[in-house]
């Protein structure tokens, strides 16, 4: 029987796999190093080990990003990569003449998909859709995203509304520590797992700025309050609150320092998402004042089944 192989037509299925066999020898072992291929669509013969292959070797020389079409292919490099996020290579992106002529970055697709809102005479909605493993990288992507288009889609004429851009780019990220340290948890998988998916709309006006945000979250696993496989943790917010409450706030709470929890396994894996302050210092940046918030942590303290709740605020 005919067969096609990448599109190789072979005879028969054992000429066709020696076929197959020699150009996966030749691309290997070809004259461009597999790290420079920087579109998986030039990958030839297609193969899960080709593919694969060229990914290996990119992430070897730090290059966690791959186009594959018109898709992009994000690696999690697990570890800070501080010069590949900065706001002067945001501007770079946002202002080159064919950003996807550029190194493939998130950036790319941040900035094509702002291009194409802005090129339409009758505005249409544009989607990213993140997607991945957990631990993939997916909240972070998302993060990234929601900063660049914080920097690009900031660009007011008057100095009232450049405070008012200001206020608003400040709200939609400061959304970030408020929803994970109440919908994440550490996981097998990941330190900062989100136990929730989320749907995000920025809202740009016909000056292409950003104007607003709508977030809505769905899907919460609002078990791991009441039970966490083992070496696994509860929601952040629990542990926050444990570490980070002052002595007024332990007695108000009836929060015994030291005090241990059952359902609050393994607190003493002390993880950057502990940090009380940065969720506090968002929510006051959301509008979310201080004896509201403690209405909040009092409730979330005393009662975690509340804490779904405190989710929709
Ligand atoms: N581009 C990146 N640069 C540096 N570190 C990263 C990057 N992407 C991910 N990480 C690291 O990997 C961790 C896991 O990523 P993230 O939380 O985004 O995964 P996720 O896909 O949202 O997983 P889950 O489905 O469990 O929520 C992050 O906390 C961060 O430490
Ligand atoms: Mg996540």
């Amino acid at each position: 029987m005919l067969q096609q192989v990448n599109g190789h037509s072979s005879g028969s299925g054992a000429q066709g796999r020696a076929s197959l066999k020699g150009d996966l020898r030749e691309f290997l072992g070809g004259e461009v190093p597999l790290h420079q291929l920087d579109d998986l669509t030039k990958v030839n013969p297609v193969t899960l080990e080709t593919v694969l292959r060229c990914l290996q070797a990119r992430y070897a020389e730090d290059i966690f990003y791959t186009n594959a079409g018109c898709t992009l292919v994000a690696l999690n490099p697990f570890k800070p990569i501080p010069q590949l996020y900065t706001p002067e290579l945001m501007r770079e992106y946002h202002a080159a003449p064919q950003p996807q002529k550029l190194k493939p970055h998130i950036f790319t697709v941040g900035e094509q998909t702002y291009r194409n809102v802005k090129s339409l005479i009758e505005p249409i909605n544009q989607s990213i859709v993140v997607s991945g493993e957990s631990g993939a990288g997916k909240t972070w992507t998302s993060r990234c995203l929601m900063k660049f288009y914080a920097v690009v889609a900031a660009s007011p004429t008057s100095c009232e509304n450049h405070k008012i851009t200001e206020r608003i780019e400040q709200r939609i990220l400061n959304s970030n520590p408020v929803m994970e340290a109440f919908g994440n948890a550490c996981t097998l998988r990941n330190n900062n797992s989100s136990r929730f998916g989320k749907f995000i709309q920025l809202q740009l006006n016909r000056a292409q700025q950003m104007t607003g945000a709508a977030v809505q979250t769905y899907l919460l696993e609002k078990t791991r309050v009441a039970c966490q496989a083992s070496s696994e943790r509860n929601f952040h917010i629990f542990y926050q609150i444990c570490k980070g409450a002052t002595r007024d706030e332990r007695l108000q709470w009836h929060l015994p320092e030291g005090a241990a929890f059952s359902w609050l396994p393994n607190p003493e894996s002390n993880l950057e998402e502990d940090c009380f302050e940065v969720t506090r210092e968002a929510m006051l940046h959301l509008g979310i004042d201080t004896s509201t918030q403690n209405n909040i942590f009092k409730t979330v303290e005393q009662s975690p089944g509340a804490l779904v709740l405190c989710v929709m605020v």
